[in-house]
């Protein structure tokens, strides 16, 4: 189906005028082009634009614009003063005010947006008329958002496959020892049956050296990179099977869990097993941070394609599950370090849950977000994509 056209703002009717071929001060207006054409073609451009008048006005501003910075478009915005349409946003703000003091603008600048957490890189322009003199500035720039989870993507594969090197090697290294230590302690016990002190201790060894194999197994496990099994799946399936492990992993109390999934979703092509156990780590996270009473939420719905906004690259159908929870939520100076592995504020936590989950959810190329419930709690947003048989063989 076409997509409508946003209203834009000061759009004017359609004329048919053509631009007569022209050469003014060096400077080729020659186009038979109507300049409709332009109005459209820069509503039309992927990236944001927003040009302003040397009197601080408002004169061009596209699609894009508005909506990486979050705004909405008002049919009166063209012609009004920068500062004003522009105001939930004054790092753009300060950027702009800038740029008429500047004589050497910034090309291929970053900004991280402090309202929509969004990171843009920008270049900055003087508009000068013929005669040279300074008309005005424009602010053109992209959604980088994107392309830094990428970044960040391939620096956590770099470091995992760093981390999963050592483990590999210190795995080697410790694992025959640990086996040697459990051997013997076993056959001490054994000759050993009459004294109840050397049999706890030895028992103690032997729980001990048990454990330490299990860390080292788990960390191995991790370490690993997944080889996703690709089936077509029902996410719903997949969700019930989770709640039944995450129950006999933690304690579930009296905790409420309600479930919207609708029936109409489209099946995913991922590996159940793999998205089970994401579902699993992210609902025992939720038990153990409700202590045995609140409510977890778990709603799915189709997105038409992500809503990043325009400048994304791999839009397509995708599938949003939320699982959120009534606890405590998770304070602000830890937020950022949660999906690092062994990053735990659990006394008996190994800090690997949602490092598992994370590293799921990349190699399904999809999204996690942690956020805060409304009303209290925790919201973590999974987005995956729908991928067609076509994207699996790419
Ligand atoms: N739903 C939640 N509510 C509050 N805090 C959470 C929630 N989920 C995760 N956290 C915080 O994130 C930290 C890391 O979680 P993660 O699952 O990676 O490790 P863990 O639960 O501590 O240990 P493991 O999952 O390996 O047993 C937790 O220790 C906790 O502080
Ligand atoms: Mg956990």
């Amino acid at each position: 189906m076409p997509r409508k056209a946003p209203r834009r703002p000061g759009r004017q009717r359609a004329r048919s005028r053509v631009i007569k071929p022209a050469v003014r001060n060096g400077r080729a207006e020659l186009s038979a082009v109507p300049d409709t054409f332009y109005r459209d073609l820069v509503w039309n451009l992927r990236n944001g634009i927003v040009a302003v008048t040397r009197d601080g006005s408002v004169a061009v501003m596209n699609e894009a614009a508005y909506s990486i910075l979050g705004l909405k478009p008002r049919p009166d915005d063209i012609g009004r003063p920068f500062l004003e349409i522009l105001k939930e946003v004054p790092d753009v703000c300060r950027i702009i005010a800038g740029a008429f003091d500047l004589s050497h603008l910034p090309n291929r600048a970053e900004l991280r947006l402090k309202r929509t957490a969004k990171v843009i890189g920008y270049t900055l322009s003087h508009v000068c008329d013929a005669q040279g003199e300074l008309a005005g500035a424009t602010l053109f720039f992209k959604d980088l958002t994107r392309v830094e989870q990428l970044e960040e993507r391939e620096r956590l594969r770099d470091r995992l496959a760093a981390l999963g090197e050592m483990a590999a090697a210190i795995a080697h290294e410790v694992k025959n020892p640990l086996a040697g230590i459990e051997v013997m302690a076993g056959i001490l016990k054994r000759q050993m049956p009459e004294s109840e002190d050397a049999q706890t201790i030895l028992g103690d060894i032997i729980k001990e050296a048990k454990m330490a194999n299990a860390i080292v197994i788990e960390v191995l496990d991790f370490v690993r990179p997944i080889r996703l099994q690709v089936e077509q799946i029902a996410l719903a399936e997949v969700v019930d099977d989770a709640v039944s492990t995450a129950e006999s992993h933690a304690s579930r109390g009296d905790v409420k869990i309600s479930l919207a999934l609708p029936g109409d979703l489209p099946r995913l092509q991922g590996d159940t097993h793999q998205l089970r156990q994401l579902f699993t780590n992210l609902l025992v996270n939720a038990f153990e941070a409700l202590g045995g009473s609140g409510d977890v939420q778990i709603s799915a719905s189709a997105v038409a394609e992500e809503e990043s906004g325009p400048g994304i690259d791999n839009a397509g159908p995708m599938i949003q599950v939320t699982v959120s929870d009534s606890g405590p939520g998770i304070p602000a100076e830890v937020i950022d370090r949660i999906f690092s592995p062994f990053f735990t504020t659990k006394p008996q936590g190994s800090g690997l849950g949602l490092a598992i989950v994370r590293k799921i959810v990349d190699a399904h190329d999809g999204r996690i977000d942690v956020g805060a419930r409304p009303g209290g709690g925790t919201m973590f947003r999974v987005t995956l994509p729908v991928r067609t048989e076509h994207e699996l063989f790419r």
